[in-house]
């Protein structure tokens, strides 16, 4: 049994071999404990987060300059996001972005709200290869809702609960890590997020009735492109149950989403962009649980009953969708199976530029996985990759820019979509819907 860490020249074992240097990260002032989070969110949520401990001021570690051309074109996109502003009442409007997103969901498209909202001082290397500082993303880069917004020429959006530096006048980001689309489930769970975006809603019409300019205008949240990405947090809480449990904690989880696209829609939204659960049974995280034998894995090396959970999962929320499209005939409404997309980016890894696709490149144990619930990334004991290794999984639970990329440019072919649109369709159509 050859193990791929291969000291010397392994006879052609080289492919699976793990550049992979670990170092410790003394982390060197106060190892804050996030008391306002574990206060309101139960273990399960603050799990699925991906973190307990944060490590303050410790020695980042910046290792070369592993800019990609990406990278470069990108920074050139947030300068330009930077330099939006937002104008006062009266003054010469420049042209709004033609594309506005409002965006639900929990960490895996929360661009630094939970950080804002909680005051979490997020330190590197959180945001290492991309931004190059912290940004509350839960990840070393960007997210896929970042690459999504790149691809519709519009800036990165901005988290509402950021209260300085925010520009809402392509969209607003609800999304906070940890949130669970079921009602108390979590501080910021999807109900509160609804109504946050409503409070929005009604502040920006009262504002436009007094003839005051507001950053969306109401072709703004009428032509605006509603996406939602949530689930895994509630999912995750109910995989320690047997199977058959699990599957009946589904439905009321699909029924809080279907719910909150309806009462969107209740309030002028037209356009829905809804992201079903990923491939759980892949995440380091999952597979670092202690089981009794290998039997569950499948043939890539994943949990085959925490996928079937997902897969399960995303059938009756593409089925929500389906009758979401029946019922508002004027509305679109795409589910997009990210399961699909990222089982097939563990399956197919190398195709697309991934060397480890199930350890944490941020994360405590070393292999096969790297995780470990108690140390996990930003904790003091943090082991992490070297920046040019390439990981999957950046701490366990969320994904490495390098995976958002990959993903992202197949949620955006349209072709893991129901109906197979792309999401660029949706930003001119007064609306289609087909399917
Ligand atoms: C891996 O790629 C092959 C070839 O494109 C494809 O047929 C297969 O479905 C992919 N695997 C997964 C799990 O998506
Ligand atoms: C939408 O229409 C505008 C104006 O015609 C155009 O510039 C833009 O490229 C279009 N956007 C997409 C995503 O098709």
């Amino acid at each position: 049994m050859t193990s791929g860490l291969a000291n010397g020249g392994g006879a052609g074992a080289g492919k699976v071999s793990l550049r992979l240097q670990y170092y410790v990260v003394l982390a060197g002032v106060a190892v804050v404990v996030v008391v306002a989070c574990l206060k309101y969110t139960p273990a399960a949520a603050v799990a699925a987060v991906g973190y307990g401990f944060w490590g303050g001021g410790g020695p980042q570690h910046q290792q070369g300059a592993a800019a990609s051309g990406v990278a470069v074109a990108g920074s050139a996109a947030v300068a330009a996001a930077a330099a939006t502003t937002t104008t006062s009442p009266g003054s010469s409007a420049p042209a709004r972005s033609p594309v506005v997103i409002f965006n639900f969901g929990d960490s895996n498209s929360d661009t630094g709200g939970m950080a804002a909202a909680m005051g979490l001082n997020i330190a590197l290397p959180e945001g290492r290869t991309y931004f190059r500082r912290p940004t509350g993303r839960l990840s070393d880069g960007r997210l896929v809702i970042d690459f999504i917004c790149e691809s519709l020429n519009t800036p990165h959006l901005s988290p509402y609960m950021k209260a300085l530096g925010s520009d809402f006048s392509n969209g607003v980001n609800f999304a906070i890590g940890g949130s669970t689309a079921t009602p108390g489930g979590s501080s910021f769970s999807l109900d509160v997020q609804l109504h946050q975006f409503l409070f929005f809603r009604t502040r920006s019409i009262e504002l436009i009735n007094q003839g005051v300019r507001t950053p969306i205008d109401r072709d703004g949240f009428r032509n605006a492109i509603y996406t939602i990405d949530i689930g895994q947090n509630d999912l995750s809480a109910y995989l320690h149950l047997p199977y058959d449990q699990v599957l009946a904690k589904i439905p009321p989880i699909v029924a809080h989403i279907k719910y909150a696209i309806e009462a969107l829609y209740g309030h002028g939204a037209r356009k829905f962009w809804v992201h079903g659960t990923g491939a759980l049974g892949c995440l380091p995280q999952k597979l670092a649980i202690p089981r009794d034998d290998d039997s569950d894995l499948d043939g890539n090396g994943c949990l085959k009953t925490y996928n079937d959970v997902a897969r399960s999962f995303n059938v009756q929320l593409a089925a929500a969708c389906r009758q979401l499209r029946q019922r508002m005939a004027d509305a679109a409404v795409v589910f997009t199976d990210m399961r699909a997309i990222k089982y097939d980016l563990v399956a197919n890894h190398t195709r697309y530029g991934i060397e480890t696709p199930l350890m944490a490149c941020c994360g405590h144990g070393g292999p096969p996985y790297n995780y470990n619930h108690f140390k996990m990334c930003m904790s003091a004991e943090m082991e992490l990759c070297d920046t040019d290794a390439k990981f999957a999984s950046w701490d366990g639970v969320h994904y490495t820019e390098a995976a958002n990329a990959v993903v992202a440019a197949k949620v955006l072919t349209g072709e893991y979509s129901t109906p197979p649109v792309r999401i660029a369709s949706l930003v001119n159509s007064t609306i289609a819907n087909d399917g």
